[in-house]
């Protein structure tokens, strides 16, 4: 495959595509990937490439024919070979896998033409271009970025560049899905240990896992992608599947509350830092780096306040259930409590991310209301950051109510916070 990128700065494009699988591909003759500079091609003595545009306006617009001249360089260079002219532009059709699958297999040449200022003489466009290709709606500076972009595509795909088809054919898009999870070592990393199956060797129960995983997380993480997919009967009993698995609940050994405990210390730590990285993840301006810590639980613990529930052996999640008054819950900013009873109010609560989906969150509200009503009261409150979708539908789903807004110490965070509370039978 040859690639033409016809570009303003084609050292600085040469020099990320001349590296690593490409750059061995080029040594070993698979791919012919070259930069030509379209100012080489002005017919002006200033080797001016660019003019104002008619009509006045901002910026300026690359003249037709310096790009037409360097066009028919390349082309007469090349000489005759199954070729496509594209034009890289924000105005062309998105850039996806089926394209890159289609400009490998049907050409032996992409002349790839970069735009720069406000674009190219539309005449240009009309008389040479057999294409113009988008790499997503938004505007970039040049057509550098998405020329490569293309270029990196289509060459994996090229016959010899992967050592195996199978290296692209197994990855997302190829099929309409999103591939499988991957692990490399070490085996158990912060907690989190590499699925049992894919340590166990038997090929054909890895394959299975792998499809599965790949529908799975396809619907999960682009549902319109998942929309599109037309299963075939294998993949349509597997869905079926994974259907009746998350309608079931998971947890197979005892959920247990229970006061935490010092030797709960790491089990506890784990489980604030996968907190904060969930939170992070969702851009959840809520913990900070060092909130909460053990410092914290040890508070909680003095007081009596700190709880874990534990499914067998395991600490799973942790809360803490304050039985006093909160002066941050003193008074609502732009809201009402529903009740003025004495309350408990929960903190720090956190789930492992194991058994997120698992039901154990509600297993812990549950606990909590539970502790509430022990202790004498009825009424649980809680508050949560207003970007915290999934504490948000927890609480809806248990029954909680939102009533107003509370303002907290948050450390240089967001400190407004949604407040939430439920009255207890
Ligand atoms: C600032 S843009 C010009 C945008 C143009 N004035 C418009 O509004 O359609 C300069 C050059 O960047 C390239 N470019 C910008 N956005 C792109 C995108 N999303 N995909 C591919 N190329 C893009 C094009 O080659 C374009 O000529």
């Amino acid at each position: 495959m040859r690639i033409d990128i016809l570009t303003l700065f084609p050292e600085a494009v040469a020099a990320s595509l001349k590296i690593s699988i490409l750059g061995r591909a080029e040594k070993k003759g698979l791919l012919d990937i070259r930069c030509t500079q379209i100012r080489d091609y002005t017919d002006n003595k200033q080797m001016q490439v660019d003019d104002y545009p008619y009509g006045g306006g901002w910026g300026c617009v690359m003249m037709a024919q310096p790009l037409k001249a360097c066009l028919d360089a390349v082309c007469a260079d090349a000489g005759p070979l199954r070729r496509r002219v594209i034009y890289l532009s924000p105005q062309g059709k998105t850039f996806d896998q089926a394209a890159a699958r289609r400009l490998a297999a049907d050409y032996d040449q992409l002349v790839l033409v970069c735009g720069h200022y406000e674009g190219v003489d539309e005449r240009f466009i009309q008389q040479c271009v057999d294409e113009e290709i988008s790499l997503g709606d938004f505007v970039l500076t040049g057509g550098e970025i998405a020329a490569m972009a293309v270029t990196d595509a289509v060459c994996r795909m090229i016959p010899g560049v992967l050592s195996d088809a199978e290296c692209f054919t197994g990855e997302s898009h190829w099929d309409g899905l999103l591939e499988y999870p991957q692990y490399t070592r070490p085996e158990v990393w912060e907690g989190l240990s590499v699925p049992e199956i894919l340590r166990g060797g038997n090929d054909a129960q890895i394959a299975r896992w792998r499809r599965k995983k790949m529908l799975e997380r396809t619907m999960d993480k682009r549902p319109e992608l998942f929309e599109k997919f037309v299963p075939d009967e294998a993949d349509a009993a597997m869905i079926a599947e994974i259907r009746k698995d998350r309608s079931r609940l998971q947890l197979t050994q005892p959920v247990v509350c229970r006061a935490v405990r010092p030797e709960d210390r790491e089990a506890v730590e784990l489980l604030f830092r996968q907190g904060r990285n969930y939170l992070r993840k969702h851009r959840v301006d809520q913990w900070s780096d060092n909130y909460p810590g053990w410092e914290d639980v040890q508070e909680d613990m003095a007081r009596g306040e700190g709880f874990v529930m534990t499914h067998g052996e395991q600490v799973a999640a942790y809360f803490c259930l304050q039985l006093r008054d909160d002066p941050y819950y003193a008074a609502l900013t732009d809201g009402k409590w529903r009740q003025d009873v004495p309350y408990g109010v929960i903190h720090r609560s956190v789930v492992g991310a194991e058994y997120r989906g698992t039901g154990m969150s509600d297993r812990m509200l549950e606990a909590a209301e539970e502790l509430v009503r022990k202790a004498g009261r009825c009424d649980l409150r809680v508050d949560t950051h207003r970007h915290n979708e999934a504490m948000k539908a927890l609480l809806k789903r248990r029954g909680f109510q939102y009533r107003g807004n509370i303002l907290i110490d948050a450390g240089g965070h967001d400190p407004r916070r949604q407040a939430f509370e439920k009255v207890l039978k």
